[in-house]
């Protein structure tokens, strides 16, 4: 069981905001104070290079960062070898994406999906221009769904790459990836999975989905922003192209030519996020002592009575009332979504207007943004019924209800 009013004590944000309702977790979770202290800790006593130098506190800010590489094996059930830190999930997509301008050709064929956030489409139609690969969509269902039988009504010989979200950042879906990771393996093609918003809230085990590649962020699961994570195969790894060249990833060089090191180190050129991956593993710590069982348990309820709570107003429209995710992502009918978040801003209620960085959602819905509220561990039934109320009034304000 979450106890709110113990969890927000490990929030320091709520000592300078203690009326804040916040329900933007989606975009950003707010920071666990033992994070922040781990990157304090970091600054403070040591803010020194890692892998480097041959005294000891080179050596004891080595031990601390690759102490934070094997926690975030753990806790996606891989090996530190197949752990790179980035600079958050963008740049672990982009990584992938890059290595495959050379590795696919014309004719070759990635799927993906409307549902995808643009770090998660945009590498891929860039790889697709450049190397004249096709980009092919999953067919959603109605209710915007990517599912097996979508998926394999696309899948072919050809198919070379499956770059799909794990949990949709504005619709709060699951894809059944591991189904989905099983026939893209038949044709050989890999699977490179957005877990950003799947990660901070369930048990993503990379193992029992068998996926190649995966992406996340620190800052969506109360940890730094800044660093991310590449898990890749450890046999992919050990081939991919790195996107960056420079210091600690180089095997040999002449003045002609280098070769790189082995996974993690041939794709973390320069000095890597060693704050932030020290704080990441103390977010991740943190996360673990909850347990995801209680996370969801509390996270889950707050979103059904949330909807339930607005599926009673009238004049608002939800596009996900179904999702796994506690997101939701709805509109005030006939009102800009801006006004509205402006409008429930001025009662310290914080939800995302827009098209949350994934237009081909919005253009599937036929709309050109929408509202999206997204709750986490420190949101409490009080958040709910301000957050209705704060939306019924507007709707009011803007219809003269
Ligand atoms: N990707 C983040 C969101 O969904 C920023 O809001």
């Amino acid at each position: 069981m979450i106890d709110v009013k113990a969890i927000r004590e490990d929030f320091p944000v709520y000592q300078n905001q203690p009326n804040m309702i916040y329900l933007d977790s989606a975009a950003s979770a707010l920071k666990v104070k033992s994070a922040i202290h781990q990157v304090d800790n970091y600054y403070q006593t040591l803010g020194v290079n890692v892998h480097r130098g041959a005294y000891d506190l080179a050596y004891e800010t080595t031990m601390l960062f690759e102490g934070a590489r094997e926690k975030v094996a753990q806790f996606i059930h891989a090996i530190p070898e197949e752990i790179v830190f980035t600079r958050g999930a963008t740049s672990a997509l982009n990584m992938v994406a890059h290595a495959y301008m050379n590795i696919l050709s014309e004719g070759d064929e990635i799927i993906t999906s409307e549902l995808e956030h643009h770090s998660s489409v945009l590498p891929w139609m860039m790889v697709a221009k450049h190397t004249k690969a096709k980009l092919i969509y999953v067919p959603l269902t109605k209710e915007g769904r990517i599912t097996e039988e979508g998926f394999l009504s696309v899948l072919t010989k050809k198919t070379k790459v499956v770059a799909l979200t794990h949990v949709s950042n504005v619709m709060g879906y699951l894809t059944p990836i591991k189904a989905i990771a099983k026939h893209a393996h038949k044709v050989n093609a890999v699977v490179v999975l957005d877990g950003a918003q799947s990660v901070p809230h369930m048990r993503v085990d990379v193992k029992d989905l068998d996926i190649d590649y995966l992406a996340f962020s620190g800052h969506k699961m109360f940890g730094p922003s800044g660093v991310g994570v590449l898990y890749g195969k450890k046999h992919l790894l050990d081939q991919l192209e790195p996107f960056e060249y420079g210091g600690e990833m180089v095997d040999q060089v002449t003045k002609d030519s280098a070769t790189w090191k082995e996974a993690p180190m041939r794709l973390e050129a320069g000095t890597p996020v060693i704050s932030g991956a020290i704080g990441l593993a103390a977010a991740m710590d943190y996360i673990t002592q909850l347990g995801f069982e209680n996370i969801h348990a509390h996270t889950h309820q707050m979103h059904q009575y949330t909807l339930k709570k607005l599926k009673q107003l009238e004049g608002i429209t939800i596009y996900n009332p179904t999702a796994e995710n506690p997101v939701i992502c709805f509109n005030v009918d006939g009102v800009h979504p801006h006004d509205i978040a402006t409008m429930l801003d001025q009662h310290k209620v914080s939800v995302r207007a827009g098209h949350h960085c994934a237009q081909l959602v919005s253009q599937f819905l036929g709309v050109t943004s929408t509202l999206r509220a997204s709750f986490h561990i420190y949101n409490d039934m009080h958040d709910a019924d301000t957050f209705i109320e704060s939306v019924k009034e507007a709707r009011d304000f803007f219809l003269g209800f």
